[in-house]
C-alpha cells in the first residue's frame, strides 16, 4: 500500500514582547518610513528572559500535537530546523523531545537557515513514505534577536523571534506532501553568515572584538539571489507534483522582505491575494516564518482542507527550496485538549530518566571497579 505524509496538526508560538519600528528608531539610526518602505515590516517579537529557541519550539509543538490529537509518546521523530540553536550540541530537538515527553522519538537539528522548514518537511515526508516511521514533529524555531548586532541597522531591523510546528502522519489516503525541491549554492555562503563560535573561528576575545559572533549580511546580493530563486523553486516543485500554477490555491513564502515576495509573485504571474504575507507583524523569523504564516492563514480561513499550497523559501547557505502540499487538516474528527499536566508529566519523566541514569552509574561503577 502506498503511504502518504499528511499535515495533521499545526501550532505557533511567539514572544509577547513587541518591538516596533518606532522603538528601533530609538536604538539605531533608522525610521519607520524607511523600514516599512524597504521591507514591509512594522513590528517584530523579541524573546525575553526565560524564552529560548527550545521553549518557543516546545510551545508550538504541544499546540500542533494537540491539534493532531496525537499523544507525545507516539511521536517517532522530532526535527527542529533552526539557525539559533540553544547550543552547538546537544541538539535543540533533544531538549524539545524531553520537554514534550516524546519518549520513543529520535531527535535532531537541521541547519538550512530560512529554508530549513522546507528541507525538514521534505525529510519528514520521505521517512514516512518509506514506511520507517508514522508520526513526525517538524518544528522551525528561532531566537535570532540573540544573534543580531543591535548596532547594525542593516540587519537588526529585519529579524524577529518565534516558532511554528507541523505534525506529519502516515496514512494511505492520497494527498499531503506532494513534492519538494531542495537546492544550495555554497559559493554564496559569505553573503549571509555568522562567522565565529564554530570550529573554524572558536569564540575568543578577538572574534568578539571584531563582532564576528553576530549575523553578517550583504543585503543587496541576498535580495538579488532571493528574487531569482523564489519563482524558479515554486515552478519546479509544482511541475514535480504534476500540477500547473493554476492548480495552486495558495503560496506561503518565507517572510524576509515584502518586496522580495512581490517580485517573485510577479514573475509567477500569480494573484497576490492568494499569497500569504504577515511580515508586517513578525519581521523575518527565518525558518519559523513559513509555519507561522501557515497557522495564521488557517486561522483566517485562507488555507482550507483540500487546498494545494506551495511553501517556498530561501536563506543562508545559500539554500532555497519549495514544497507542494495538499492540505489535510486533523485526521480525527473529535478534538481533545492536551491536558496541562503533559508538561508536568514530561518533567517527571525527565527527572526519572536522570535518577535512573544516576543509579545505573552507581551499579555499573561498582561492577567495573
Ligand atoms: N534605516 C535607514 N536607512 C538604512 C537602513 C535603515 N535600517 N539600512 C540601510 N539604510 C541606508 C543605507 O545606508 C543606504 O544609504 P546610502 O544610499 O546613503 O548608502 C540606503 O539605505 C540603501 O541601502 P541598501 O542596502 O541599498 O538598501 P536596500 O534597499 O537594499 O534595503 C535591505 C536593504 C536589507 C532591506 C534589503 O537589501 C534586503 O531586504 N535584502 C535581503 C535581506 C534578507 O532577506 N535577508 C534574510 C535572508 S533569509
Amino acid at each position: 500500500m502506498p503511504r502518504f505524509a499528511h499535515v495533521t496538526g499545526w501550532g505557533m508560538a511567539v514572544p509577547h514582547k513587541v518591538l516596533t519600528n518606532f522603538d528601533l528608531a530609538k536604538i539605531v539610526e533608522t525610521n519607520n518610513e524607511w523600514i516599512v518602505d524597504r521591507t514591509g515590516i512594522h513590528e517584530r517579537r523579541i524573546a525575553e528572559d526565560g524564552e529560548t529557541t527550545a521553549s518557543l519550539a516546545t510551545d508550538a509543538a504541544l499546540k500542533a500535537l494537540d491539534m493532531a490529537n496525537l499523544d507525545p509518546s507516539k511521536v517517532d521523530l522530532v526535527i527542529v530546523s533552526t539557525s539559533s540553536p540553544e547550543h552547538i550540541f546537544p541538539a535543540t530537538a533533544c531538549l524539545v523531545q524531553d520537554r514534550i515527553g516524546a519518549r520513543k522519538a529520535g531527535a535532531f537539528d537541521l541547519s538550512a537557515a530560512c529554508t530549513g522548514f522546507i528541507y525538514a518537511l521534505n525529510l519528514a515526508a520521505q521517512v514516512i513514505r518509506t514506511g520507517n516511521v508514522d508520526n513526525v514533529l517538524v518544528i522551525g524555531a528561532e531566537t535570532l534577536s540573540r544573534l543580531v548586532n543591535w548596532k547594525d541597522r542593516s540587519t537588526c531591523i529585519l529579524f524577529g523571534d518565534g516558532a511554528g510546528a507541523f505534525v506529519l502522519q502516515a496514512t494511505n489516503v492520497p494527498g499531503g506532501v506532494l513534492s519538494a525541491v531542495m537546492r544550495s549554492d555554497g559559493s554564496g555562503g559569505d553573503l549571509l553568515s555568522l562567522p565565529a563560535g564554530g570550529s573554524r573561528f572558536p569564540t575568543s576575545a578577538a572574534t568578539i572584538a571584531q563582532g564576528q559572533h553576530y549575523i553578517h549580511m550583504n543585503g543587496r546580493e541576498v535580495f538579488r539571489f532571493a528574487t531569482r530563486v523564489m519563482a524558479q523553486a515554486t515552478q519546479e516543485a509544482v511541475i514535480k507534483a504534476n500540477l500547473q500554477m493554476e492548480d495552486v490555491h495558495l503560496i506561503i513564502p518565507h517572510q524576509a522582505n515584502q518586496r522580495i515576495i512581490e517580485a517573485a509573485v510577479r514573475q509567477l504571474d500569480f494573484p497576490m491575494e492568494q499569497v500569504v504575507v504577515n511580515i508586517g507583524s513578525y519581521g523575518n523569523t527565518s525558518t519559523a516564518s513559513i509555519p507561522i504564516a501557515a497557522c495564521e492563514a488557517i486561522q483566517k480561513g485562507q488555507l482550507k482542507s483540500g487546498d494545494r499550497v506551495v511553501f517556498v523559501g530561501f536563506g543562508a547557505g545559500l539554500t532555497w527550496g519549495a514544497a507542494v502540499v495538499q492540505w489535510s487538516g486533523p485526521i480525527l474528527a473529535r478534538r481533545r485538549r492536551l491536558p496541562r499536566s503533559y508538561r508536568a508529566w514530561a518533567r517527571m519523566l525527565s527527572f526519572l530518566n536522570r535518577v535512573t541514569r544516576f543509579i545505573e552509574g552507581i551499579i555499573w561503577g561498582r561492577w567495573l571497579r
